[in-house]
């Protein structure tokens, strides 16, 4: 087998994969959105643009960004398939890196990684991951990065690792992390600077999709059908009116449109924060993390009224985890050398 050249810290949600990795002693970041459909397309028909024809077994699948019959990825079943082996493989193609053999760093949604009852590692569950992305794949007339070794990491919590070292808490501190992605909220509760995680959640019905959804409709009302991707922009711009002018036709129902938006991200907050109060009535700090979190924000800080500055949007939250397991793997690579 190849020795890896390269290592990349991989966070391969179910909507987006964000990627990270030190190239020239900088690190540079990617996010990737996953939208595959089954079936190859035809490059004579796109000139312009690269084509992505992928086959996994038997089954050939395609990158199509604006499919409506683009394969769903937002079920837990998606770590252990063929989708989440193409958005792995397709995200490592976006980096513009000439492929090599690689490790690489993937992670698992925390209910999956850990056991709910004690918080142990599911060793089951992280070695199917494992040899998941170790299987074979074909990108027809192009190359693919050679996947010659895998590790795990539970998702969201990472995210917080330098955070929590550079912000002096004590070994009883307990800190609640909250990562609200493209389809699922999950939550962590750490002690201290890493001492021990005392609780986990998971739930697969809470996610930022809930907005992109309600956006997807009322736009359709406004003779303006959208992508997920095109609804997802306008959810990121709505404050842009002249973007929010461009999205939508009819011009005389974009204030409609917007309350339909903002009511949908006020219903995601609520529901997070309910949630979460659950999960941790008292926590000593909150971290926010994953692409929802500048949404939800507003809805756990007054949840959590006390907390006051304690509350945390770490930055840039959606690709968060991707930077710090990055950083953290090259200190490693630092002290070993
Ligand atoms: N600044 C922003 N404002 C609003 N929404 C955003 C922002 N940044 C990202 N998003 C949305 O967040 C979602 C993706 O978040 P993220 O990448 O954390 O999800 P994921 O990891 O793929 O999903 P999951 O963790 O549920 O498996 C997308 O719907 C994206 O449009
Ligand atoms: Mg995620």
């Amino acid at each position: 087998m190849a020795v890896a050249k390269m290592k990349f810290a991989i966070d391969d949600g179910s909507t987006n994969v964000k990627i990270s990795w030190i190239e020239g002693g900088q690190m540079r970041s990617i996010i990737s959105p996953n939208s595959f459909r089954k079936d190859w397309k035809s490059a004579a028909l796109l000139s312009d643009k690269k084509v992505y024809n992928y086959q996994v077994g038997t089954t050939k699948y395609t990158f199509d960004a604006t499919s409506d019959k683009a394969l769903a990825t937002t079920h837990v079943a998606y770590q252990y398939d063929d989708l989440n082996l193409l958005s792995v493989h397709h995200a490592l193609l976006q980096t513009g890196v000439t492929p090599c053999p690689v490790s690489i760093m993937v992670t698992l949604p925390i209910t999956e990684y850990y056991n709910a009852d004690d918080c142990q590692k599911n060793e089951v569950n992280i070695a199917r991951k494992r040899a998941n992305l170790m299987r074979e794949i074909s990108l027809n007339k192009g190359e693919l990065f050679e996947i010659v070794d895998v590790e795990v990491l539970p998702e969201s919590l990472p995210a917080v690792l330098t955070t929590l070292m550079d912000s002096g808490v004590n070994e009883y501190t307990k800190s609640l992390v909250i990562d609200c992605g493209g389809t699922t909220l999950d939550m962590g509760v750490i002690v201290g600077e890493f001492e021990d995680v005392s609780a986990v959640y998971g739930n697969a019905e809470i996610g930022v999709s809930m907005v992109t959804d309600a956006a997807r409709k009322a736009l359709a009302a406004a003779d303006s059908d959208a992508s997920y991707l095109v609804a997802n922009e306008l959810i990121k711009r709505r404050h842009d009116r002249e973007f929010v002018e461009q999205v939508i036709n009819d011009l005389t129902k974009v204030d409609w449109v917007l309350s339909r938006i903002d009511d949908k991200i006020a219903e995601l907050g609520a529901a997070v924060a309910h949630e979460a109060k659950i999960f941790a009535r008292n926590p000593n700090r909150i971290y926010l993390v994953g692409g929802g979190a500048h949404l939800v924000a507003p809805a756990i800080e007054s949840a959590y009224p006390s907390l006051g500055e304690k509350i945390t949007v770490v930055p840039e939250p959606q690709s968060a985890l991707a930077r710090e397991i990055c950083c953290y793997h090259a200190a490693d690579q630092a002290q070993a050398s």
